[in-house]
């Protein structure tokens, strides 16, 4: 496969940006393939985290039943009924524990050196094993953010829909999946194919001047 670099993406990438939307009406007879979703996910796990912990973890929810315990949970919003999935993201507070694992697998790529790992494997765990709840529940939400953006884009490069959802009852979503103490909730996002008749209303955004200051804020 070739490197970004190599490729003539930005064309494919701003279509991609500007075409997603949030999709609330799907076509129910759409299943994606569970290959697919794991491409989607593994590509989106390519998104930024901090010191590299990848804290994210996710829930996939594609089979009738559990879409039928979901329904009521996410204010029975009826995307989580008719789109293929609904993938629950998780921020893992003791997701920084596998920085080891994960320098150690850098180093056998040869994309980081051995002493170099071992230095920074050490002194992540001594960072993170001593940070309060509160900064690694911000953190776990800020990696889960972006792991979250780029799923909803991989999808749509593929030709699939999605929409992000906060709405849901996050105490009844931990009851009824079993959610353990260490995996907070970061959202829900439907997966699909948006029904022919309705696919996402567009939406304005402020103007870019409103929301930009240089150098000192207005
Ligand atoms: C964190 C978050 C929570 C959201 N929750 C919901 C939701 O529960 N239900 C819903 O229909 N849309 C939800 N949305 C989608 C927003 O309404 C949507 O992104 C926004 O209106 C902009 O439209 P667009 O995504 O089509 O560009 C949510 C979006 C975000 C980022």
């Amino acid at each position: 496969m070739s490197t970004v670099q190599e490729q003539s993406v930005a064309a494919d990438y701003s279509a991609v940006v500007r075409e997603r939307r949030s999709v609330r009406h799907y076509d129910p007879s759409v299943q994606i393939p569970e290959s697919v979703l794991t491409e989607i996910l593994e590509e989106a796990s390519l998104a930024p985290s901090s010191s590299n912990t990848q804290s994210w973890r996710f829930l996939v929810i594609n089979d009738e039943a559990a879409k039928q315990r979901l329904h009521p949970i996410a204010n029975s919003q009826k995307q989580v009924l008719t789109a293929s999935a609904t993938i629950v993201v998780l921020g893992d507070l003791d997701g920084y524990k596998e920085i080891g694992r994960i320098n150690e697998e850098s180093v056998r790529r040869g994309y980081m050196p051995a002493d170099f790992a071992k230095q920074f494997t050490e002194n992540s765990l001594r960072l993170y094993s001593g940070l309060p709840a509160e900064k690694m529940k911000s953190i776990v939400q800020i990696d889960g953010g972006l792991v979250s953006m780029q799923l909803m884009l991989s999808a749509k490069a593929r030709g699939y829909d999605t929409v992000p959802m906060g709405g849901y009852d996050e105490q009844k979503l931990i009851e009824e999946f079993r959610i353990p103490k260490n995996l907070v909730p970061i959202m829900l996002i439907s997966v699909g194919k948006a029904a022919a008749d309705a696919p996402g209303r567009l939406t304005a955004r402020l103007p870019i001047q409103d929301i930009v200051s240089w150098n000192e804020l207005k």
